[in-house]
């Protein structure tokens, strides 16, 4: 049987597609759904084969969720999926004040936006099989405030929103759309990838408060390992039990139960 033959459905396993696979989270998260036995399109916008294992059930394919293009061809490319995992994020530490409207733009483009458009090629084929899941990776920042991401938490809210309302509107067709919501993950590309972007977001007037808050973030006593995001990614991806909302790691976890 070839990649994702569904000749033999009772057979063949199931197929997720991931978005943002080169790294951290969404890298765990392909690696796990492999090792299950699942069939894995691992994406990413340049893609790279060294980072995951030779398998047959593996398929590295492009995809920038900012591109509508590459969104249908690779959607086009998969064939049928069983889960869509909405991984990829970009993120920005700094004071409101100072960020430029262009990268508040450019972070909703990829978290808000993006997740959008990637869900909505999926939902036609989910429809019509009245089967599948969504899986929206937002940020434990949507679980308790936090300083100098205002814009990042805007761009992952949005989307806590979105999913919410899709989940019931998408159960009249028996497709789930579902909520991980991972912790801070220092071992991650999240910080190096976000650079660029965080130049110049903290001028003078804030450098003492942002210094403060940093040192907090120096020593936090539990963080999120990108194992337990895969975990928790594929504890939703077979959940039956209607669960929106999968805290990813003991920080989410314990801000979660407070709320
Ligand atoms: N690390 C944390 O503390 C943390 C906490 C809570 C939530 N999250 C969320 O978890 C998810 C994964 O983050 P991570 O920590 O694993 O960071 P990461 O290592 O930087 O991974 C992010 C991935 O997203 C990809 N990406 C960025 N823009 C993209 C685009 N336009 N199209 C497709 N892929 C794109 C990156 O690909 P390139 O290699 O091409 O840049 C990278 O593979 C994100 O949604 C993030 O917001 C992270």
């Amino acid at each position: 049987m070839t990649f994702n033959d569904r000749s033999n459905a009772t057979a063949s396993p199931k197929t997720v597609l991931i978005t943002g696979c080169s790294s951290g989270y969404g890298l765990a998260t392909a690696r796990h759904f492999h090792e299950q036995g699942w069939n894995v399109v691992a994406t990413m916008r340049t893609p790279r084969k060294d980072v995951l294992p030779e398998s047959e059930r593996l398929r590295v394919l492009a995809l920038d969720v900012t591109k509508p293009d590459s969104i249908a061809a690779a959607i086009e490319a998969s064939g049928p999926i069983d889960v869509l995992v909405n991984n990829a994020g970009v993120g920005a530490i700094g004071a409101f004040e100072a960020t430029p409207m262009s990268t508040a733009r450019e972070i909703f483009e990829t978290n808000t936006f993006g997740v959008m458009a990637t869900t909505q090629a999926v939902l036609p084929q989910f429809r019509e099989r009245r089967s599948g899941t969504v899986i929206n990776v937002t940020s434990s920042v949507t679980l308790a405030r936090m300083p100098l991401v205002a814009v990042y938490t805007a761009s992952k809210t949005a989307i806590e929103g979105f999913t919410a309302s899709l989940a019931l509107e998408m159960d009249e067709f028996d497709v789930r759309v579902k909520l991980v919501q991972p912790g801070y993950g220092p071992t991650t590309s999240f910080t190096s990838n976000g650079q660029t972007r965080m130049q110049g977001l903290i001028p003078e007037p804030y450098t003492a408060f942002a210094e403060r808050v940093m040192a907090d973030f120096q020593q936090p006593t539990v963080v999120t390992h990108p194992s337990h995001v895969a975990e928790a990614t594929w504890r939703a991806a077979n959940d039956d039990t209607g669960q929106l909302r999968f805290p990813a790691g003991p920080d989410a976890v314990a801000l979660a139960q407070y709320r």
